[in-house]
């Protein structure tokens, strides 16, 4: 028997990474080639026009699993009903930037975003957050929408992951899917620390085959946390492609669980674990059953690992901090 669809928000869906995602999403990338979706896309009345181009070329593109087409400048009729929503819209950071000049913007469309959900979304709806910061954006979606419970509120630090086994792939010269278990711990900032400590490729420590902890320790560490900002020096434009595919990888390992003996990152609320704050939203190693994410606990954190952790932590701090200090 064919399944229900399944409503899928993306806010921002007329920008470019938007403008990637959908088309994944109606394949069936992010859910299933058997899952049905509806799509509901928000964007702002600025944008409307290109919106609406958007939902044109998604009609026109005959995509068996899309089973109808929301598009709106409407945030509740957007939210409504939606069982996975991705939030992407908010304002990027462009070349020369920090992230944290972009916070003022973004916190506070998070805030009003998060009633939007909170009241009309379907029970159980998952979130992630892809706009930055989007640790803090998320952070902010959680503490305005209560009644969702926090373990559905997530950011996406998959992208980081992903960067970080391919560069271990490239390095070693092997396929990227041999490539297991790095992690990324934190913010999606440059304090994130990519952490190939536990990685494997088949039954091999990265360590041992990579034999250059100098370079573990130092480029490839750089070069993971600065790759959105190498991404916009190229493109002058924020990474899309790649963004957009990450969020699929996020959303379909959470909703239909994560290899046996593989962990993937994902922004959640922190409990504590690691001994790295509680109440913010930062990157752990997860793994995912039944649609729900557990932190792998018991991992040994060596001295270099633990300031790392606790740097990105701090900052995390520092930026809930900052948050509520735009918004009030
Ligand atoms: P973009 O500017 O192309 O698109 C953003 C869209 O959001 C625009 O269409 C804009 O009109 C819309 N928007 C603005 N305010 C909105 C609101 N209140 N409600 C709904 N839509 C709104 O940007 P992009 O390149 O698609 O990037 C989107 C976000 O994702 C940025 O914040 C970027 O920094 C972030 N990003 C995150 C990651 C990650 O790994 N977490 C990676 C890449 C980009
Ligand atoms: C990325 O990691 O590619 C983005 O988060 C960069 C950015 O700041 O938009």
């Amino acid at each position: 028997m064919a399944k229900e669809p399944v409503r899928v928000l993306v806010t921002g869906a007329a920008g470019q990474i938007g403008y990637a995602l959908v088309p994944m999403i109606a394949r069936g990338i992010m859910l299933g080639a058997d899952q049905p979706v509806i799509l509901h896309m928000l964007d702002i009345p600025f944008a409307a026009e290109a919106l609406n181009g958007v939902k044109m070329e998604l009609v026109d593109a005959a995509f068996p699993l899309l089973k109808g087409v929301v598009a709106t400048t409407d945030v509740v009729e957007a939210c409504t009903g939606v069982n996975v929503a991705v939030m992407v819209g908010g304002f990027p950071r462009k070349e020369g930037m920090e992230r944290k000049d972009v916070m003022s913007k973004n916190v506070s469309i998070y805030k009003s975003q998060a009633s939007a959900l909170e009241q009309h979304a379907a029970p159980n709806c998952k979130v992630l957050v892809v706009a930055n910061p989007a640790n803090t954006n998320a952070l902010i979606l959680k503490e305005f929408a209560p009644s969702i419970p926090a373990k559905n509120i997530t950011c996406l630090t998959r992208l980081d992951h992903n960067r970080a086994l391919g560069q271990i792939s490239e390095r070693l010269s092997v396929q990227v899917s041999d490539v297991k278990n790095v992690i990324i711990w934190g913010n999606h900032s440059s304090t994130q620390y990519p952490d190939v400590n536990h990685a494997t490729v088949g039954d091999k420590p990265v360590r041992e085959l990579v034999k250059d902890d100098e370079w573990l320790n130092g480029e490839f560490i750089t070069t993971v946390q600065q790759r959105g900002a190498a991404i916009i020096k190229a493109r002058k434009l924020s990474s899309a492609l790649s963004a957009a595919s990450a969020a699929c990888d996020h959303i379909r390992d959470w909703v239909l669980g994560t290899p046996e003996g593989t962990w993937v990152s994902m922004g959640v609320y922190s409990d504590g674990s690691y001994n790295v704050p509680a109440g913010v939203i930062y990157s752990f190693p997860v793994t995912c059953k039944n649609g729900e994410w557990t932190i792998v606990q018991g991992l040994a954190i060596d001295e270099f690992s633990r300031k790392k952790l606790d740097l990105t932590g701090a900052e995390l701090t520092e930026e809930k901090e900052l948050a509520y200090s735009c918004l009030s």
